[in-house]
């Protein structure tokens, strides 16, 4: 079965909207692991405009399940990662300001770089997980690195699924092939929803992991939390 992790930076920045703390994140990451959530995701980036570094590390005593942290991996997310010692680091090829993950990473062209930031948590005993296209060659050198799975970026399925969807998840299925074969995990993440998560579960049903964050955050608006969730599970 597909765990789901819930990232919270949508939670985070309605907190930052009015400078106090509500809602109160801590506690919104512990009802998504009491409604049924298998994990906890975070991308603290730079500027702080949603998770904050503190939020981080306020979170992981308090978890019981998976807690992933996402993000590009200068030398303060290096230190975080270490310090608070996730499940999971999830390496992301943002820029700084930028708005969201657009693309996976190069692992071809970034490989001496990754290398090096793998193999640091790798000896720290933190399961990692790059970013990625539907690229088998960027799958491929993500297995060559050492990850231990790769994150498949699904914004192009969740685009194309609306007008074909079995031609939006066939390069999907194909990449998530070679992670197999190269025998490494396979995860997904980046605008998955209600209307899109089940399709690609049905294709590709061995993906360890969704991180799911805007859609889900927004189905909370109107079915509640404990319902959204029950309902993305159900999907899985
Ligand atoms: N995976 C990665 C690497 C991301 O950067 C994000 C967005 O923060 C997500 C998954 C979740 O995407 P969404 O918010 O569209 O569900």
């Amino acid at each position: 079965m597909t765990n789901l992790s819930v990232n919270i930076n949508k939670f985070a920045t309605l907190r930052n909207a009015r400078g106090g703390n509500n809602p109160d994140l801590l506690q919104t990451a512990l009802d998504c692991e009491r409604f049924g959530a298998d994990g906890i995701t975070v991308h603290p980036r730079p500027d702080e405009r949603h998770i904050r570094y503190a939020d981080v590390i306020n979170l992981k005593p308090i978890l019981s399940t998976e807690f992933n942290i996402e993000g590009y991996p200068q030398d303060s997310f290096v230190e975080l990662v270490c310090r608070v010692h996730p499940t999971q680091v999830t390496l992301v090829p943002d820029k700084p300001g930028q708005l969201t993950s657009n693309a996976g990473w190069d692992t071809k062209e970034n490989y001496d770089f990754l290398n090096d930031i793998v193999s640091h948590f790798n000896e720290a005993g933190i399961r990692t997980s790059i970013f990625v296209s539907t690229d088998t060659t960027m799958v491929e050198y993500a297995a060559k690195l050492g990850a231990d799975r790769i994150e498949l970026y699904t914004e192009p399925y969740a685009t194309a699924y609306k007008s074909d969807p079995q031609a939006a998840v066939e390069p999907f299925v194909n990449a998530a092939k070679v992670a197999r074969q190269c025998g490494i995990g396979v995860n997904a993440g980046h605008d998955l929803s209600l209307e899109n998560l089940r399709f690609l579960i049905q294709a590709i049903p061995w993906i360890d992991e969704v991180s799911i964050g805007h859609a889900l955050v927004c189905d909370a608006l109107y079915l509640g939390l404990q319902e959204t969730v029950r309902q993305y599970k159900d999907c899985l």
